[in-house]
């Protein structure tokens, strides 16, 4: 039996507007569906079979780790996504505002960091031991679990999540991405 699947996404692929629906079938149908089939594969007759995903992420290395994780931060940054701009929930705002000053200034600090995340990679707003919240950014399949900080929130830097509607204009993306923000699964996480 396959331990990961692959889930739908959580709205139309036409209804994001600034992803196109050409980005999110590669993105989703191809790019995502690939590494939860290869990720599958690798697990088939090992003793990671039946394994919780995040002991897997918590103890695989090389090809599996890189592929569960990308399966993993892809679930999570498709459930980050909303059609609608959403209002920014009272513990998730009073969050920002302590460690940052404002939403707004979370946005623009989310922004630089993403675009300047090097090559390949996610960069995603966390929670850490302290209960602060904080911007952190991983390379390649990386993922904040690894370094025991709660992730909250991610946006996809590899450039399969943007190059058709954006080519290089990643700041773009990014600004776009910040006004398209799902709040409410933030709050979620941030429990
Ligand atoms: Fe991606």
């Amino acid at each position: 039996m396959a331990l990961l699947t692959l889930p739908e996404l959580p709205y139309a692929k036409d209804a994001l507007g600034f992803i196109s629906e050409k980005t999110l079938s590669f993105h989703h149908d191809k790019h995502f569906k690939t590494y939860v089939d290869t990720a599958n594969k690798l697990i088939e007759g090992t003793e990671f079979a039946g394994m919780p995903l995040m002991g897997i992420l918590a103890t695989a290395k090389g090809a599996l780790f890189n592929n569960v994780s990308q399966a993993y931060n892809h679930d999570f940054y498709f459930k980050c996504l909303s059609p609608e701009k959403q209002d920014i929930p009272e513990k998730v705002d009073a969050a920002l505002n302590s460690a940052f000053g404002s939403a707004e200034k979370f946005k623009e600090e989310f922004i630089k960091n993403a675009a300047g995340n090097f090559g390949s990679g996610w960069t995603w707003l966390v929670e850490d031991n302290d209960r602060k919240v904080r911007i952190f950014s991983t390379s390649n399949a990386g993922n904040p679990l690894s370094s025991g900080l709660k992730p909250l929130l991610v946006v996809d830097v590899w450039e399969h999540a943007y190059y058709l509607d954006y080519q290089n204009r990643r700041a773009d993306y990014l600004k776009d991405f910040a006004e398209h923000i799902n709040w409410g699964f933030v709050a979620e996480n941030l429990v």
